[in-house]
């Protein structure tokens, strides 16, 4: 390994921060730059509540990956939010309902039951809690990372070491500013349009930004309803998940659909103030890519396609991209590519 590999991180989402962040904690010397078009609140990280809860359909390439990721993540928020920085690093803690009218199953969640201090199914009285007509229920603890606190909190730590920052957009391997020994691709949807990945498809998803400081608790309901607290009183509620969608533009229609049938569930928000409406295209890929290849000679490991579950298991993901990447400077990864 040369004694200070230059190695740049491609996306500064939730993604590229904690690669770039956690690569550079385990290098002593190192260059690392991060390369991206957008950052912060401009990047889809920013427009995503932050929960700690998998879609039961995650996947990474093995089941055992899976679990990997998930549980390595939860364990990378909770160190956070036991340190004296977790409000600055937008980390909070918890508990939310998930209510079914038609099953109890898609209230349970085999990727972090026995993960989570508290998952458990409701009783009579919390299915009457809101809303009406629900049928199964359950309550879980978990853990939020609001990206509007972290992407500039994960920025600041890393210039502060000596982490270098370039701003642009990369057309191809050929548009890279200098040449790296190492490249992490954590452009997110981008990566699609970078060359052609098939299997990489947007899925739209918008919100509405609320001001809503009585709101302790999340809730879940049919038909991608969620209410989510965060940060400074304002909630996220949602959603929509729409396949195969470009459209960054906000959908009226989709607005009134998801206030709707919040205020279905939470009468409450009807008089919440509305702070933003957003719309972000979630990287779906099955499974997440985190894999190392040599591209041109050019030695690439991918960390994309985490779909909506990009905030939650950045570390984990990270992590093993990390691993990858150091396999490849030693140069003893042949074998795997
Ligand atoms: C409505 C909604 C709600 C969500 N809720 C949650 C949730 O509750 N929990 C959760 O875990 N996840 C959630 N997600 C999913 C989460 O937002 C994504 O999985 C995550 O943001 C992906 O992060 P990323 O870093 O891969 O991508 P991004 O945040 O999109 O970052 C990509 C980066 O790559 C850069 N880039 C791309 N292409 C290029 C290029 N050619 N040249 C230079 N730079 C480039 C961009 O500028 C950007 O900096 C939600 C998403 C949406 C839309
Ligand atoms: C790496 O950074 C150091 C100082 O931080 C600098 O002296 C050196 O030239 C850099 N190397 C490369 C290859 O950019
Ligand atoms: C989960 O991660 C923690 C912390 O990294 C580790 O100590 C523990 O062994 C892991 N558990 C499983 C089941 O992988
Ligand atoms: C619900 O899950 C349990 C345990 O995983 C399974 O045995 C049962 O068949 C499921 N029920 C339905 C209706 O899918
Ligand atoms: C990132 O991944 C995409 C999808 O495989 C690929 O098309 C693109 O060339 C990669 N870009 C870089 C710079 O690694």
């Amino acid at each position: 390994m040369a004694d200070t590999p230059n190695i740049a991180v491609l996306g500064a989402g939730v993604v590229g921060m904690t690669v770039a962040k956690l690569l550079q904690d385990e290098l002593r010397h190192c260059n690392i730059t991060i390369i991206a078009d957008s950052f912060k609140d401009d990047t889809t990280s920013a427009v995503a509540a932050g929960i700690f809860r998998p879609g039961t359909s995650f996947m990474g390439p093995t089941d055992k990956a899976t679990k990997k990721w998930i549980n390595n993540s939860w364990y990378y928020w909770q160190e956070i939010l036991k340190s004296s920085e977790a409000p600055q690093a937008g980390l909070m803690a918890f508990s939310s309902y998930i209510f079914s009218k038609t099953h109890y199953n898609v209230t349970r969640n085999h990727l972090i039951e026995d993960l989570v201090p508290i998952y458990r199914a409701v009783d009579k009285n919390e299915l009457a809690l809101c809303g009406d007509g629900w049928k199964y229920g359950s309550y879980f603890s978990t853990v939020k990372i609001g990206c509007e606190r972290y992407l500039p909190w994960m920025e600041r730590k890393f210039i502060e070491k000596g982490g270098k920052i370039v701003v642009g957009k990369i057309e191809s391997f050929a548009s890279l500013p200098e040449k790296y020994d190492l490249v992490f691709n954590c452009t997110g949807i981008g990566a699609k349009f970078l060359c052609n990945d098939h299997s990489l498809v947007p899925m739209r998803g918008q919100v509405i930004k609320v001001r809503a400081p009585w709101l302790k608790t999340a809730f879940y309901g049919d038909y991608d309803t969620y209410i989510i607290p965060g940060f400074d009183g304002i909630a996220t509620l949602g959603g929509v998940r729409q396949y195969d969608s470009y459209n960054l533009n906000v959908c009226k229609y989709d607005a009134a659909a998801i206030m709707e049938r919040c205020c279905d569930m939470l009468p409450a928000l009807k008089k919440a103030e509305i702070v933003a409406h957003k719309v972000g295209l979630r990287p779906h890929r099955v499974p997440v890519r985190v894999e190392p290849e040599l591209i041109n000679g050019v030695k690439v490991v991918h960390c994309y396609g985490h779909g909506g579950y990009g905030v939650m298991c950045s570390p984990g993901t990270a992590m093993d991209a990390i691993s990858m990447g150091l396999d490849l400077l030693k140069g003893n990864a042949k074998n795997k590519l």
